[in-house]
């Protein structure tokens, strides 16, 4: 438009509604995916106990949607059509929202991108159908049916081409399809699925409804969607913290994953990706994970309504907390606490694996109740272990058997007695009814960071001032917001001061941060801020620096050690928490029973 001239003034017009529609479609409908996620999600509203769902060509040829919820009658039809029309909210109280919809916008918005039809029948009332396409509503129309909403959407996109290109290979949005239906599925265990894929004629994921009390239904429906494997493998979480409660589960660190695929967060029922919580969880397994592992969580947030705000995306992926401290600090605290309790427990699908049969049992007998106050009141077992570190190890043979007296009842300890040290790295232990094996390096190089950890906790960070002060230039917003914060840098090592303006003086630094780059942590700090309301980042860089002094302080593989030190190691385990990982994740021991033996041979 040409704005040059002053005489030639640009025209205000008001758009027409199907304009307005294909506007809002852009928000909500992104791709097929999306779709599905807006047709589902009106079905569980109308309080569906069966959903089906069938696809064609990734959704874009079609997507059918059935339930057999509430139904709406022939004059609610036009109205299910019309932009800012919904069943759901009287518009009073946009904070207190209790259902998926609300907005009144994604049927407008299917219509106005795809030739749309609903068949429909509430009870008491005839069934009726009506049909719309590229944004023009035909009549309603009588229709037979049960009771119930079913919903066809084809081609769409076909009248915003533009969007059509955008879209990927049928086998990209079929995935992307089911993701979506996984994700519903997972909150809603008494309802059943199905989604078909109508060109192959083939079902591509089924739950059926589960019955009982909420958390056995959750965890053999997630146990449907995400895989037996992962609740064998994963803590139940369950706390509160003023009026906010956290359930679900979260997968012990060794079964963690090469990338954010398995994170599947829920507030008040809604999925959401939502930074504040993504990032919580990556807290709560900080020391139990390497960099480049994500953990594996299915975790619901359940709050009043009024403490968290949906209105903030349009296809409400996102949510804003009102007091995000607190959802923040439940999410990490109850992830600690849980994976801490997990005590020396390690992934059961190392073994499993191994033996080609899963192991019905799943976590070894947990006669000691880890906690933090188990490591400070370990000092016999810590003086045993430093006593490895101490030069003079002969040189070993490659296996070697160290005669252990047989009947020092030891066996009956969780992880056994020190039978042998194989290939100067294993030890093997015997235990009531099976055979341990640890990976001593692994497990020595955990403990000896455990311990590290516990030493900082007990007298506090080591700090070097520096000579000449750091000055870091900052805005002045930011300056407030990292001196805010000082007091809880200042008890991780790091000490800064005002310096007038937007500037921040460093005064001291962890002593174990030598060449920190003061200003860029400053910086980090502020981004973790500004995304998330919190950071762990110097936390997490004093713990990575202890993680690696206990890599270089502890016993490496090839050292051979005694039958006492091999015991005292294992002692050591069982009352440490997160003995069961190694500081990258990877296991620090394995457990085969004997029964998984004697069913190796047959037997
Ligand atoms: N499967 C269904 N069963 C019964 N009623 C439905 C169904 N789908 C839609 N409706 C009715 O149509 C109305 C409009 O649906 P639409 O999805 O456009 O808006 P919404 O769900 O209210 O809000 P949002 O745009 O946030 O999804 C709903 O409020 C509901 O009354
Ligand atoms: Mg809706």
């Amino acid at each position: 438009m040409n704005n040059h001239d002053p005489q030639m003034r640009p025209v205000i017009r008001q758009l027409d509604e199907a304009a307005a529609n294909r506007i809002a479609a852009g928000e909500v409908v992104e791709r097929p995916a999306s779709a599905v996620k807006e047709l589902v999600e009106n079905a569980l509203d109308a309080g569906a106990a069966r959903v089906d769902i069938a696809i064609a060509k990734g959704g874009k040829a079609l997507i059918r949607v059935s339930d057999d919820g509430c139904g709406m009658a022939a004059q609610d039809l036009p109205l299910a059509l019309a932009r800012h029309a919904t069943s759901k909210i009287d518009g009073s109280d946009l904070l207190d929202i209790r259902s998926f919809g609300f907005r009144g916008e994604a049927l407008p918005s299917l219509g106005a991108v795809g030739r749309l039809s609903i068949t429909s029948r509430a009870a008491g009332h005839d069934g009726a159908q009506i049909a719309v396409a590229g944004g023009r509503i035909g009549p309603v129309k009588p229709a037979a049916g049960n009771r119930g909403t079913m919903v066809e959407l084809r081609d769409l996109f076909f009248a915003t081409p533009a969007r059509l290109k955008f879209l990927r290979s049928d086998r990209a949005e079929t995935q992307a399809v089911a993701e979506a239906v996984r994700r519903l599925a997972m909150a809603e265990p008494y309802v059943a699925f199905t989604l078909t894929d109508e060109d192959e004629g083939r079902v591509l994921f089924r739950a059926d409804a589960e019955q009982g009390e909420l958390f056995g239904a959750l965890q053999t429906r997630l146990a449907r969607v995400m895989g037996r494997d992962f609740i064998d493998n994963a803590l139940p979480i369950d706390a509160t913290r003023d009026g906010i409660t956290l359930t679900g589960f979260a997968a012990l660190p060794t079964y963690s994953r090469g990338a954010a695929v398995a994170q599947h967060l829920y507030v008040n029922g809604r999925p959401v990706r939502d930074k504040l919580l993504t990032g919580a969880l990556r807290a709560g397994y900080m020391d139990v994970l390497a960099s480049g592992r994500h953990p594996a969580a299915v975790l619901f947030l359940t709050c009043d309504p009024h403490q968290v705000d949906v209105n903030v995306h349009p296809a409400k992926a996102e949510v804003r907390f009102r007091e995000p401290g607190i959802a923040r600090g439940l999410v990490v605290s109850a992830l600690r606490h849980a994976l801490a309790g997990a005590g020396h427990r390690a992934s059961t699908t190392v073994a499993a694996a191994a033996l080609g049969a899963a192991r019905p049992e799943t976590a070894p007998p947990r006669p000691y109740q880890a906690g933090h106050a188990a490591v400070r009141s370990s000092a016999p077992a810590i003086a045993a272990s430093l006593a490895f570190q101490a030069p003079g190890f002969a040189e070993a043979p490659a296996a070697r058997v160290e005669p252990a007296p047989q009947d020092d009842g030891a066996t009956d300890a969780p992880l056994g007695a020190a039978r042998a040290q194989l290939h100067q790295n294993w030890i093997v232990a015997q235990t009531a009814d099976g055979i341990v094996i640890v990976d001593q390096h692994a497990a020595h190089e955990r403990l000896v960071y455990e311990r590290l950890k516990a030493q900082r906790d007990a007298n506090g960070i080591a700090t070097q001032a520096l000579l000449i002060p750091e000055i870091v230039e900052l805005s002045e917003a930011d300056a407030h917001r990292i001196l805010a914060i000082a007091d809880e840098l200042a008890a991780l090592g790091l000490v800064i001061e005002p310096f007038g303006g937007g500037a921040v003086a460093v005064r001291e630094v962890p002593a174990l941060l030598q060449r920190l780059n003061a200003a860029a942590l400053i910086r980090d700090i502020l981004d973790d801020l500004a995304d998330q309301g919190a950071s762990d980042r110097l936390r997490a860089r004093v713990d990575a620096v202890l993680s690696s002094m206990a890599c270089h302080g502890s016993i490496r593989s090839g050292r051979r050690m005694t039958a006492d030190e091999m015991n005292a190691l294992l002692r050591e385990m069982e009352r440490v928490p997160k003995s069961g990982q190694c500081n990258h994740g990877r296991p620090t021991w394995i457990e085969l029973k004997l029964a998984d033996i004697e069913r190796l041979f047959g037997r």
